[in-house]
């Protein structure tokens, strides 16, 4: 009898959970365990509730699990009895030491290598699915060899690709699978076998195999890319507003280039989440140990307009506001760093909602997914950053977040009175508000500030709001 192929996976996040989830699913002969130091995560991908909000992934987890799909916190059994081991824990940005404020914190990751070199008795492919600093590999592979008591462990590269909100979607079809080893025998069996378990579903030229440095490297380009896209778009929506011209037909204009191409070209508030700025300043890290100030210096300036963004849009806040908005209701739609998911991770939300505390607005706060404990604790959280502006670092103070912030389950109760709306995520349900309903229950002059472009600015315009898009003509 064939011997059933056992997965684990080592961190049940935004990306353990999904990933391996889909992987019960397309593989119902393959067991896959996601497991995890932390009780309460795993409780909860047991329960009826997931630890994460993410579209389609309730369907897919009740599936598979207690099938093919088992949520544990004995990790180290897991370990020991998989054939292959997923490592997708956290890889956040260094807060003190060699590298603070740019390097990636590979903590989490050594300890979950050196548990797997103590634990194991027999042969494993160690998959990197957390997003690493190119090189990481090697360092693994001496702490693995280190141990390893004569077994065999092959190191993979395997970065994930998904986008939150979309992270089903784009697991069931991503664009590519990019899958990097040892350019040996052994190398390439592991390759093959990993690339088996994605061709279950992912049709062979979507999977592309090359060495470890290239697919740990591209991972933390493509990251770049991304968001290097955005922040050219955020430069371009400044010079808008001091020109005339529409960002927006901007964007539509130059993304008609099949060599640009339309996507990742919405100007916004900023940038959020939990990985660009992360992934940018760990690459910048990278190019400054290597030598390379020139480049480091290029992709730090994706960073600086993001930030410059965010500052903009306070600024555009408080002087549209006759320049104070000292003990002015101002309701926020929107903390997520992005629609469809409740994740706040370096949402923009936060240091726009600190910028106006810190110019004494009263806050409304309203996201349809995030919880009044997270806003609280983001808002008051001391925000460690490298060479950010200063304001954009403060936590707001205790008191000022008592006194001057609610958080409200509904849009028209955080708007009810207030001086101004701010929308810093594009959540669909924002599209479709009784804006006539929201006027007449507003102070007035009554402004809209539109951080990511998804209201109908003149027919808010015709009800009587005073509104502010971002890069658009007033
Ligand atoms: P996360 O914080 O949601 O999850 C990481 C999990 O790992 C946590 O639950 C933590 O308790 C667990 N963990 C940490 N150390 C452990 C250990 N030694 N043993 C067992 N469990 C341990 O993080 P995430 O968002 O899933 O990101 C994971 C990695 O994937 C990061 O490197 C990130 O850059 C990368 N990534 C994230 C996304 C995304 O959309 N969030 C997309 C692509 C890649
Ligand atoms: C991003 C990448 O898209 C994924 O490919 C990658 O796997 C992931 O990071 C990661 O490594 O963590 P994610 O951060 O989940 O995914 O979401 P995005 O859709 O990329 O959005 C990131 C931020 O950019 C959001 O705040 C979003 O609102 C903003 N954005 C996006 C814009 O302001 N304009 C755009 O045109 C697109």
């Amino acid at each position: 009898m064939v011997k059933k192929l056992k997965i684990c996976c080592i961190g049940a996040g935004y990306v353990g959970g999904p990933t391996m989830a889909v992987i019960a699913l397309k593989c119902p002969e393959i067991e896959v365990a996601v497991v995890d130091i932390s009780v309460p995560r795993i409780n909860a991908w047991n329960s009826e509730q997931l630890p994460i909000y993410e579209p389609g992934l309730d369907d897919v987890v009740k599936h598979c699990r207690g099938k093919n799909l088992f949520f544990s916190t004995e990790v180290e059994k897991h370990v020991c009895e998989a054939d292959i081991v997923f490592v997708s824990v956290n890889t956040p940005t260094k807060t003190r030491g060699l590298g603070a404020g740019k390097a990636a914190d590979l903590t989490y990751w050594e300890s979950a290598a050196r548990m797997i070199a103590d634990v194991s008795k027999s042969s494993k492919i160690v998959v990197e699915k957390s997003t690493v600093p190119v090189k990481t590999a090697e360092a693994i592979e001496k702490i693995l060899s280190h141990n390893s008591k004569g077994i065999n462990f092959q190191i993979l590269s395997n970065p994930e690709f998904l986008a939150e909100g979309t992270a089903i979607e784009d697991l069931f079809k991503p664009d590519r699978v990019l899958i990097g080893g040892r350019e040996t025998p052994e190398g390439a069996k592991a390759v093959k076998t990993l690339k088996d378990v994605y061709a279950h579903w992912v049709p062979e030229d979507r999977i592309i195999c090359t060495n470890l440095w290239s697919a740990e490297l591209s991972k933390l380009a493509a990251n770049a890319f991304l968001a290097q896209r955005i922040s050219s778009v955020n430069a371009m929506s400044a010079l808008c507003e001091a020109t005339g011209a529409d960002v927006t037909e901007v964007s539509h204009a130059v993304g008609k280039d099949t060599r640009i191409g339309s996507k990742f070209l919405n100007a916004s508030v900023g940038f959020g989440g939990s990985c660009f700025q992360k992934d940018i300043l760990n690459l910048v890290y990278i190019c400054e140990c290597n030598g390379l100030p020139e480049v480091a210096h290029y992709w730090k300036q994706v960073i600086l307009m993001n930030d410059y963004q965010k500052t903009r849009f306070v600024n555009r806040v408080v002087a549209s506001m006759f320049n104070t908005v000292a003990n002015k209701k101002v309701a926020i739609l929107g903390f997520a760093f992005k629609k469809d998911t409740g994740d706040t991770r370096e949402t923009p939300a936060i240091d726009v909602c600190k910028g106006l505390l810190g110019d004494k607005a009263k806050l409304s706060i309203y996201d349809p997914q995030v919880s009044e404990d997270q806003i609280r604790k983001d808002l008051s959280m001391n925000k460690f950053d490298w060479d950010h502006p200063a304001h954009l670092q403060q936590p707001s103070s205790p008191t000022a977040i008592k006194k001057q912030l609610s958080v409200v389950w509904d849009a028209y109760e955080a708007t009810k009175d207030a001086h101004a709306v701010c929308i810093l995520t594009e959540w669909d349900e924002f599209r479709n508000l009784d804006y006539q309903k929201m006027f007449d229950n507003m102070q007035k002059p009554a402004f809209v500030f539109d951080g990511r472009n998804i209201v109908d600015a003149e027919k808010l315009r015709s009800i009587g709001f005073i509104v502010y898009s971002i890069g658009k003509p007033l």
